[in-house]
């Protein structure tokens, strides 16, 4: 809900209040954003700054208004030149080479529709129950006008800002900085937890507390990366997964971001988002416009989970669209860490029907089906399928694949070229590079300019013809490569500083294009894993590859930090072979799938190689994951404990602490929900262990009970000895017979319990194994150890 009136504006949603007012001098004063309050525009000035003398030396802001430093203020909209020296949302170079603004109000209205934008995805409300606030304010001096627009989401408790700037003056300007989100704090006592990695390392949460200067979140490689995800929170001191001020925040944008949180001399926070102004430089003439991608916030009273919660609700409803935004997304095989490049249609249909015998539900084959494809050096932009791997084509062995049953998906990588391609012979104009100099590569390839109209169209078109050769329900949408040598041959001198962000919006383009065309057409998106797992993407594609890194240990860590800011059905998760591929790591087959059942879900292994047992393990895990499907892929999630341990009070740990990591998904009604524990590595002596379940309803019944398993004998090694009346050598041709035929039975847990119960007391699980003896009481928990919990409403 909006409330308006010619100098206040309050914004609520179902728990938070939002506000700001316009001072005397036309600037506009932020408020309050936080928990919800009782408040209107007659009881507003308690909880307005009080201005009457300026601090200091400040520089006043004009003779009219000597109690106004603006350096002291909060606003929702600062530039630069007129006092206030902080973090600018706006910065504009005029023709006379002067670079102070100053923007004051002019209007504002209430608008009963989502204002939509061109060149830019944004947030939809299809219910239509929220409602937007439109303020303009104008530059001083010039014809220049910016155009905020606030959308209030209320059933998620989040809102949305963006800027639109037009130019009516009869002079070009320069925009230097422009950002999507302004949003200033009285205090300073906040950590900020930004996310940050690399390849196969995504998503690191590393908490700052800043009490002077700043900190800066931003991404400079052309897509928003695995080196810096733009989603970023703000916590007070205490609040902790379950209490708390917490607030989170985001970009609908894929390309350059910034996010820089800054404390001044008096103790005020300020805190900006938007496309990152390192380079970037935006021309804009006599009535042209330009449109910043749109911020979201929120904000809990509840702690992170909470504040969670509001973000996934806003990407499930109001980000993720299309045929696919709540329908189950089908269990999948990938054929990366199955055979990489080594494929033909002879081997990928072995694979698909073991694919099959386990019940999966759709395959996909990865990179290495088109051109001369056989290793990753060569072919990407020649889009033909290579005939002597699948002599039938992408049609032939999709009809084979569907025949067994099975969906068909394929990889594609449209935004790239390798110098050793027909296209690139005959189109090297087409390429981000700079003309006769050397390029620096990334994986031995360079970037289509989709910023020339010219490569969009032929990409759109040729990907029309790849998505239509065969029966194609899946595409997975690769991007392994980071931006270098800026320059598109398409863009005039002065459009080449606002080069990465005018690729984005033909990349967006594209995407618009192709998914209107292909609705029916699941869409997951990867970058080398997650190097743009970001909410432009999510706009159109409905999931993506969080990660190349399948390790369990590194995912569980891993998708525990991703579900800070994105919902669980948005990010896809594999169970793959072991020794794990990036870390020679061995982890159980059931974490494995524990930890990806958490995830939209498939496995990405070589199945023909795999023993029986293995295979029939994986048939009982799909067939688990089916009948849980829906409350795991959108559920309400709730971190527990984690494996990455944040000691803000800096007291000395104990040496479990970060052992365990602990995650409930609870369907929305809450007559069911999930848990898993799982342990980084067996301490000694420890059998005592509690799962504490979240997000349950306290006066429930429930049944609570643990995933059964059987355990192979050859797990516990050569104390097979402690019960054999003959000496069994470890390994041998014994051993392994016994292993064929015994196996062991685990620990059953099965209780009735209310949620509060279940939630405070802490299920006490059946003693791990530690050292002492096992029968099927004991709880087999090695390192890398977990399990799943099943919990269901009970009729009283
Ligand atoms: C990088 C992706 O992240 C992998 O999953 C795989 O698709 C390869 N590219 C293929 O080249």
């Amino acid at each position: 809900m909006i409330i308006k009136d010619d100098n206040c504006f309050i914004l609520n949603t179902t728990n938070t209040t939002y506000a700001f007012r316009v001072m005397d001098t036309g600037h506009l004063e932020h408020l309050y954003y936080g928990r919800k309050i009782n408040i209107s525009k007659e009881t507003l000035s308690a909880i307005v700054e009080k201005h009457e003398f300026i601090n200091g030396n400040l520089n006043y802001y004009d003779n009219e208004h000597k109690n106004i430093g603006l350096e002291n203020i909060k606003l929702e909209l600062s530039s630069y030149g007129k006092g206030d020296i902080r973090e600018s949302s706006i910065d504009l170079v005029f023709e006379d080479g002067s670079f102070t603004s100053d923007f004051l109000y002019v209007s504002s209205q209430v608008n009963k529709l989502k204002t939509g934008i061109p060149d830019l995805p944004t947030a939809y409300d299809d219910c239509k129950a929220g409602a937007e606030l439109e303020v303009v304010l104008k530059e001083k001096y010039h014809e220049i006008y910016l155009h905020l627009y606030y959308y209030v989401f209320t059933d998620c408790d989040c809102i949305t800002r963006r800027m639109t700037i037009v130019n009516k003056d009869n002079e070009s300007v320069k925009i230097k900085k422009i950002m999507s989100l302004q949003l200033d704090f009285d205090d300073y006592r906040y950590i900020l937890s930004t996310f940050n990695g690399a390849w196969a390392r995504e998503m690191n949460r590393n908490d700052f507390k800043i009490t002077s200067g700043k900190h800066v979140n931003a991404s400079y490689c052309g897509v928003s990366s695995s080196r810096s995800n733009p989603f970023i929170m703000l916590r007070k001191y205490h609040t902790d997964e379950d209490m708390g001020d917490a607030y989170g925040f985001n970009l609908i944008y894929s390309g350059n971001h910034y996010e820089a949180f800054e404390v001044n001399s008096f103790n005020k926070a300020r805190l900006v988002l938007g496309i990152n102004p390192q380079l970037f430089e935006y021309t804009l003439k006599t009535n042209e416009s330009f449109n910043t991608p749109e911020a979201v916030m929120t904000y809990s009273k509840n702690g992170l989970n909470d504040m969670s919660n509001n973000m996934h609700e806003f990407v499930r409803e109001h980000i993720v669209r299309g045929a696919w935004k709540a329908k189950p997304r089908p269990v999948l095989l990938n054929s990366w860490e199955a055979s990489y490049f080594h494929i033909n249609e002879h081997s990928l249909l072995k694979l698909a029907n073991e694919a099959k015998k386990c019940g999966i539900e759709l395959f996909v084959l990865d990179d290495g089906w088109f051109g001369k494809r056989s290793d990753d050096t060569k072919s990407l932009g020649d889009w033909e399928v290579n005939q002597h791997k699948l002599p039938h084509g992408i049609n032939g062995l999709s009809q084979k694949i569907k025949k067994l049953g099975l969906d068909f998906g394929l990889w594609v990588e449209p935004e790239m070229i390798n110098v050793d391609s027909d296209l690139y012979r005959l189109h090297p104009e087409w390429v981000i590079d700079i003309t006769n100099r050397d390029h620096s590569e990334g994986r031995n390839q360079r970037i289509l300019d989709y910023t020339n109209p010219a490569v969009t169209d032929y990409i759109i078109e040729k990907m029309t013809e790849v998505f239509a050769s065969g029966d194609i329900s899946y595409v997975k949408w690769d991007m392994n490569r980071i931006f270098s040598d800026y320059y598109s041959k398409a863009l005039k001198p002065e459009e080449q500083s606002s080069l990465s962000h005018r690729y984005c919006v033909g990349l967006y383009k594209v995407m618009k294009e192709l998914t209107d065309r292909f609705p029916h057409i699941l869409f997951e998106g990867c970058a080398s894993g997650g190097n743009r797992f970001d909410l432009g993407i999510l706009c159109y594609f409905p999931q993506i590859w969080a990660s190349d890194d399948t390790d369990a240990l590194c995912r569980a860590q891993m998708q525990h930090n991703y579900s800070y800011g994105y919902p669980l059905s948005v990010v896809g998760a594999h169970v793959s072979n072991v020794p794990n591929h990036q870390t020679l790591r061995k982890t159980p087959l059931e974490t494995r799938f524990n930890v990806a059942a958490f995830g939209i879900f498939g496995y990405e292994l070589n199945l023909v190689d795999l023993n029986d047992e293995e295979k029939k393990a994986i048939k009982a895990q799909v067939e688990i994951y089916k009948k849980y499907r829906h409350t795991l892929q959108f559920g309400r999630f709730y971190r527990g404990r984690s494996f990455q341990v944040f000691n803000s009070n800096e007291t000395v740990l104990n040496q479990s602490d970060g052992n365990l990591l602990e995650w409930t998904v609870v369907s929305q009604n809450q007559e069911e929900a999930i848990g898993l524990m799982m342990q980084k590595i067996n301490v000694a002596n420890t059998s005592t262990h509690l799962y504490y379940p979240k997000g349950l309803k306290e006066d429930f019944l429930y049944n609570i009970k643990n995933r059964e398993m059987k355990y192979n004998v050859k797990e516990f090694g050569d104390l097979i000895n402690m019960l054999s009346p003959v000496h069994i050598k470890q390994d041998s041709f014994l051993h392994n017979v016994i292993a064929k035929f015994v196996k062991l039975d685990g620990e059953k847990e099965n209780y009735i319990a209310y949620g509060d119960t279940l939630m405070y007391a802490g299920l006490h699980l059946h003693q791990a194994f530690a050292g002492t003896g096992y029968n099927d009481k004991v709880r087999y928990f090695p390192d890398f150890g977990s399990r799943i919990y099943f919990i269901t409403k009970e009729e009283k």
